[in-house]
């Protein structure tokens, strides 16, 4: 097969691995930066055509791959979406589709399709920019996390001890128009939370992650550290509920445990193989390719 990752940073753990096991099992697997493309709508078949600018070199005409893997950052995510979107139109398969995948990158809107499916989420406010801070505050407990909608790697994830840090937090990011989300901070949780990476409908790996000493974020980004973990059924169940509510074949489910039971802080649509990897000793890669290989198939 030939398939196409987009990433814009092909020498991460995770793109390495999914070229060299896609390669092992006799793909082809090229790796294109969404943001070099160019994407055209036109009257005549094929109504969809994808243009490429390589980093030297004229663009030239995309030709066609048998799937594509999503693999773009935060930063790239409405350009890498619509190229998605573009692929998905010319009835390529995604791991994961263009939808899902934008609704994974918006905080607000997932824990929304999350709550919708009865998924027990923390309790979390999103107010207008001219809704009085001091009153959004007051409908979530204190101390409070507030979060930017599109953050990533526990970047965007503020903790304010006092309610009166809270508003004025808010209110200075609402003056910069940065949209953000007020939610109950679980302390019971001690900074530490579940990573469960579920492909299809199994959880295929999982690791506890804690945060740094005097660090509440458990992101590795953010320096936390992990363990191997042996997920219970219930927990294993949430997870695939989690990411089949957003729509995605391969997840990165955020879990916490609070006082009141397990909450799913947030559901990633391209989550990092590197320390689950290394922590739980799956070859979690292999298991990706393995899942696209059925998808194709129309397994
Ligand atoms: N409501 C919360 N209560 C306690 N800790 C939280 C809460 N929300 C986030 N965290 C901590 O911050 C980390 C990052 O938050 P998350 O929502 O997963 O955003 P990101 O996309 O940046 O990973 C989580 O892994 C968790 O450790
Ligand atoms: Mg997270």
């Amino acid at each position: 097969m030939k398939l196409l990752m987009l990433c814009r940073e092909p020498n991460l753990y995770s793109c390495r691995r999914l070229k060299m096991t896609a390669e092992n099992a006799g793909h082809k697997m090229d790796i294109l930066d969404p943001n070099r493309f160019l994407l055209k709508i036109q009257e005549n078949r094929p109504h969809f055509a994808l243009y490429y600018q390589p980093n030297q070199g004229t663009p030239y005409l995309l030709p066609d791959y048998d799937a594509v893997i999503p693999r773009f950052g935060t930063q790239s995510t409405k350009m890498g979406c619509s190229v998605l979107t573009h692929l998905a139109a010319k009835n390529i398969p995604c791991l994961n589709n263009p939808a899902s995948f934008a609704l994974a990158r918006d905080k607000w809107l997932s824990l929304q399709a999350l709550a919708a499916a009865n998924i027990a989420v923390p309790v979390t406010v999103f107010a207008g920019q001219d809704f009085q801070a001091g009153s959004a505050v007051e409908k979530v407990s204190s101390p409070t996390i507030l979060k930017t909608l599109n953050g990533s790697q526990g970047i965007g994830v503020i903790l304010a001890d006092r309610s009166q840090s809270a508003v004025s937090i808010m209110e200075t990011l609402t003056l910069s128009h940065i949209p953000v989300l007020l939610q109950d901070f679980i302390g019971e949780a001690g900074a530490s939370d579940i990573r469960c990476f579920v492909i299809g409908d199994k959880v295929v790996a999982a690791m506890q992650r804690s945060g740094q000493k005097g660090e509440f974020r458990a992101n590795c980004h953010r320096g936390g550290i992990t363990q191997q973990i042996t997920l219970s059924d219930d927990e294993k169940l949430i997870a695939v509920r989690a990411a089949q509510a957003l729509g995605l074949d391969v997840a990165g489910v955020d879990l916490i445990q609070s006082k009141k039971g397990l909450l799913v802080l947030e559901v990633n649509a391209s989550p990092g193989l590197e320390m689950i990897e290394k922590t739980s000793g799956i070859d979690v890669a292999t298991q990706m390719i393995a899942y696209l290989e059925k998808k194709i198939a129309g397994l």
